[in-house]
């Protein structure tokens, strides 16, 4: 028997790691617009976008003017991911609600993704934490490549749990725990969760899937059944990690929100509301999304089509 929550957190990632993927560039105006529009449709959470080196994700180089111009609505926690101190100061300059750090659970997709090993990672991001916290700001933290890396394959529980460990430790508010390039299969995640469990508290864990095989709602599904109530999501199915070869679109929010509603498990949002928030981007991005509900719509279909 399914052990099912009456309701689900949503964190809506799509600005970030929707748009840091996308090859075709999105107007700050655009970006303003959609995120107003995330604003209406009752998520508690979005991540709006990222002070990291525009080099590195030149999509997000107008963290600044984003935040600067996004009509705030109250309740909404107005998150962005910072990776050192220099990303912090520019967030701050922002007037972010909360900051979220990240790092890798494998060295070589450390290295390539924050150009730092792991161990070289800690010291900055405490520093992070401690100056985030000083500022009065909640932190997140990301763990990436928890079920699989691109550059080194599976990677031992152990290793999840040293490096979890030593980001709560920190004092981050929560952890997300990231399938990066979406290899995680549910019997994967039943494992490697049971194991988590006698190990860190998940009141404090949200998971993070992409769904580059389609497994996605499925790990859903059986994290929930372990008592994880927080979900990251990318509507329209947006996203991927340009440091992560071959990681497709994030666990689409429609998709995921339209399960939890058919399973009467309640989400705050508001169906037709991310509809049409998901139709301005797909027309700002001029590609069709990938998710099914937005397949199915643009197929004629409607949301609540049995
Ligand atoms: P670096 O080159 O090692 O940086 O990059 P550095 O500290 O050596 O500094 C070099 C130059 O960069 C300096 O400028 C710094 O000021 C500047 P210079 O003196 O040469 O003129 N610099 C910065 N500029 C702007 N913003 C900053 C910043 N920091 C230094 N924050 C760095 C290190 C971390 C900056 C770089 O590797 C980077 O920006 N990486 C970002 C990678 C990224 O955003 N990846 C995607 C997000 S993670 C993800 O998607 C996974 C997740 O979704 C969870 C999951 O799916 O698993 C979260
Ligand atoms: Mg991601």
């Amino acid at each position: 028997m399914l052990e099912l929550p009456k309701y689900v957190t949503i964190k809506e990632v799509g600005p970030r790691d929707g748009l840091q993927n996308e090859p075709n560039e999105v107007l700050t105006q655009d970006k303003i617009a959609w995120i107003n529009k995330l604003s209406e449709a009752g998520y508690p959470y979005i991540e709006f976008s990222s002070f990291v080196h525009p080099k590195w994700i030149p999509q997000l180089k107008d963290a600044k003017e984003v935040a600067a111009s996004i009509e705030r609505k109250p309740g909404i926690t107005y998150a962005a991911l910072v990776p050192n101190m220099k990303g912090l100061e520019g967030a701050l300059e922002t007037n972010v609600d909360e900051v979220s750090v990240f790092m890798s659970a494998s060295d070589t997709h450390n290295k390539k993704n924050i150009n730092k090993t792991i161990e070289e990672t800690y010291p900055v991001l405490r520093e992070v934490v401690n100056e985030a916290k000083q500022a009065g700001k909640s932190v997140r933290g990301y763990l990436s490549t928890v079920f699989g890396c691109p550059y080194e394959g599976k990677i031992p529980v152990d290793q999840v749990i040293k490096v979890s460990k030593h980001l709560l430790d920190m004092g981050i508010d929560e952890l997300s725990l990231g399938d990066t390039i979406g290899v995680a299969n549910p019997k994967q995640v039943d494992d490697v969760l049971e194991i988590l469990k006698k190990e860190l508290s998940f009141d404090d864990i949200a998971m993070h899937f992409h769904n580059t095989r389609g497994m996605a709602l499925a790990n859903v599904l059986v994290s929930l059944n372990h008592g994880i109530t927080t979900f990251d999501g990318s509507l329209g199915g947006l996203g991927g990690c340009p440091y992560a070869k071959g990681a497709s679109g994030n666990l689409a929010t429609d998709d995921l929100v339209h399960m939890l509603h058919q399973m009467n498990i309640e989400t705050g949002l508001d169906e037709a509301k991310l509809e049409e928030a998901a139709v301005f981007i797909q027309s700002k991005l001029e590609k069709l999304l990938p998710s099914h509900q937005m397949q199915v719509l643009n197929k004629g279909g409607g949301v609540s089509d049995v």
